[in-house]
């Protein structure tokens, strides 16, 4: 019996999610028997696969079912892979979509921030799109709200509406409000402040669009507000057009990037090709209770059950569960510096190969989540 156990609520989910996951377990199990731990992993249902399944069951069909919010509430940690996909793709407001179960967990477990940092990996310059000397020095981390704004405010479709047509005559007109309370602004510039303070460039970069949106300029407001606390901490803010150009044009000037939900959502896969495939980025969805990790990228059907799939996203959302929740900070180091390792010895999978790449080296899922297993040994 190992002396401490953690139980996961693993949400395989959906496309090549349950692909990914699997790797993720070999790595969980690993270090388990390293560090004398269990953890102790339980699959449940979210997404287009709980949707297929509660359908079938005969059930008010939904793409977060109660068992899995409950299991989820009960875990000491949720380790999720990717929801979505084609077949459930609909701009029908009546038909459920997988995306609402990601959302209504995030909701359920009072997840108000996530943390996606976007780490260079040396061995994997040349897999970025841009420039090797604009990349020197890049070590940032979004800090994205998550729980409010758009995704949050209200969404309607209104049919019938006089003058909405094309023609002039009646029409649809769909509604999607954005709010934010000061609250809610405030604990999410905090946890960047918090954070800036103990990385070595100690700088915040608060990204609004205050020169049209109200939320910004409260955002803004209560920016500035929490930045007078913390004088150490080099802050400005930025409108997030600009931004998004920063990012490519000199992106080893940000540290802690804090801003609400959308444009955090946009903003980290334009941060994430820094490191050369969306494929890398992890990320953790912290709050008042458990927490939730998960990598930034989708369920990429296109490739889903081809045992292609990059699982290192998923790997590295492992190591930030260790770090977070179980405050395995040694073991959360070894997760990196294997993962590290297997890229600095030339392994890779296809997103993140080159012309460079010899053909033996382009490892599938499977193999890549193996190499990992066999570098933290
Ligand atoms: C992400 C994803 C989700 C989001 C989707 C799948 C709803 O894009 O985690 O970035 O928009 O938050
Ligand atoms: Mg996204």
């Amino acid at each position: 019996m190992a002396s401490k156990v953690y139980r996961i609520c693993t949400l395989p989910g959906d496309g090549i999610g349950p692909e990914i996951m699997a790797e993720a377990k070999k790595v969980l199990a690993a270090l388990g028997s390293k560090h004398d731990v269990e953890f102790a992993c339980e699959d449940h249902l979210i997404g287009g696969s709980a949707i297929d399944a509660t359908t079938e069951a005969g059930e008010k069909p939904t793409a977060l079912p109660d068992s899995t919010l409950d299991a989820a509430r009960a875990s000491d940690a949720v380790l999720l892979a990717a929801v979505g996909g084609p077949k459930w793709t609909t701009t029908d407001p009546d038909k459920p979509r997988p995306e609402q179960g990601l959302l209504a967990i995030r909701k359920q477990l009072g997840l108000y921030l996530n943390l996606r940092p976007v780490r260079m990996y040396p061995a994997l310059l040349d897999a970025s799109p841009l420039r090797r000397d604009l990349l020197d020095g890049v070590d940032l981390v979004i800090v994205r709200e998550l729980t409010g704004g758009l995704y949050f405010g209200t969404h309607d479709r209104q049919k019938d509406v006089a003058g909405a047509a094309a023609d002039g005559g009646a029409g649809q007109k769909a509604v999607d409000s954005m709010e934010y309370t000061e609250a809610e602004i405030e604990r999410v510039v905090r946890w960047a402040f918090e954070a800036a303070e103990r990385r070595p460039k100690h700088r915040v970069t608060s990204v609004d669009k205050a020169n049209v949106l109200e939320t910004s300029r409260l955002w803004r407001e209560v920016a500035h507000r929490v930045a007078a606390e913390y004088p150490s901490v080099d802050f400005s803010d930025m409108l997030v057009d600009n931004c998004a150009m920063q990012l490519v044009a000199n992106p080893a000037q940000f540290d802690v990037l804090v801003t609400e939900n959308t444009f955090g959502d946009i903003l980290s896969d334009e941060a994430s090709m820094l490191t050369g495939s969306l494929g890398m980025l992890a990320s953790a969805s912290l709050g008042a209770g458990t927490a939730l990790y998960e990598p930034s990228h989708g369920s990429a059907p296109d490739i889903a059950g081809k045992g292609i799939a990059n699982p290192l996203a998923q790997i590295l959302s492992v190591e930030l569960m260790l770090r977070y929740s179980f405050q395995m900070d040694d073991a959360a180091d070894e997760v990196a510096a294997a993962v590290t390792r297997v890229l600095d010895e030339g392994w890779r999978t296809a997103d993140i190969a080159d012309d460079a790449t010899p053909a033996d080296h382009v490892l599938g899922t499977a193999a890549m989540g193996d190499k990992v297993v066999e570098a933290l040994s």
